[in-house]
């Protein structure tokens, strides 16, 4: 099985949420994908899963410009044994998130998380899809309607809950790309199997000839 995990946060509306499980949605369509969704704050009784992971989805709101604080407490936990091993090196990353401003520098966000991505040695997927309304044929209602390629952005409304916020388009868009890097990770763990015996890196992706860790 190809194992995906979706860790996240979501407090103010649970918009965040709203698009994990789109994402797990999306994720499950790919043949031999089993998918757990972690919020952040049971984090604790998921590592195994985090570990074993073939890709790891992050999702946070956008909470002033930046990825919310909760998120940041979870990404500080991994900056020691985790990070120091190389555990999660060679895993496929993504990442997503929502703001109630159009932009609300969402970028920002997704930027931080594909840092973090690289300081663990994560594989970085972006969204693959075209950025839809930029024509006065596009409207609110095309896949990726904010035109960003990095994850997935979304907006929500303030005044509106779950069950409407985000809209669907952005929810559509998230299923996308959950099946995306469900494919990505299977296609690399099936070349990964296949190529095992001449390749530079080990089963999960980790160079076979790293150095000693220093600790
Ligand atoms: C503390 C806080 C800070 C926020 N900062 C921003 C921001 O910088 N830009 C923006 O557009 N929206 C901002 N928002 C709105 C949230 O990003 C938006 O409501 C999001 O959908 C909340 O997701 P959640 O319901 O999963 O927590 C902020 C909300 C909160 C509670």
């Amino acid at each position: 099985m190809i194992c995906i995990a979706v860790v996240y946060f979501s407090q103010y509306r649970g918009h965040t949420k709203v698009l994990a499980d789109a994402i797990q949605k999306g994720a499950e369509t790919v043949p031999d994908v089993q998918v757990v969704s972690i919020p952040v704050d049971n984090v604790e009784q998921h590592w195994d899963d985090l570990h074993q992971a073939d890709a790891i989805i992050f999702g946070t709101p956008t909470y002033v410009g930046s990825i919310a604080a909760k998120f940041k407490e979870f990404i500080e936990k991994l900056a020691g044994e985790v990070w120091l091993k190389r555990v999660w090196t060679g895993k496929v990353a993504g990442g997503f998130t929502v703001s109630a401003g159009q932009s609300g520098d969402k970028l920002n966000c997704l930027q931080q998380l594909v840092v973090f991505a690289a300081q663990m040695g994560m594989i970085w997927v972006s969204l693959p899809v075209l950025g839809g309304k930029y024509s006065t044929k596009g409207g609110d209602e095309d896949i990726n309607r904010l035109g960003g390629y990095l994850g997935v952005m979304a907006q929500a409304n303030i005044d509106e809950g779950p069950e409407t916020a985000p809209p669907s388009s952005d929810r559509a868009t998230a299923e996308i790309y959950g099946a995306h890097i469900a494919n990505v990770a299977r296609e690399l763990k099936e070349g990964r199997r296949a190529l095992q015996s001449d390749s530079p890196t080990d089963f999960v992706g980790r160079p076979k000839n790293l150095p000693e860790t220093f600790d």
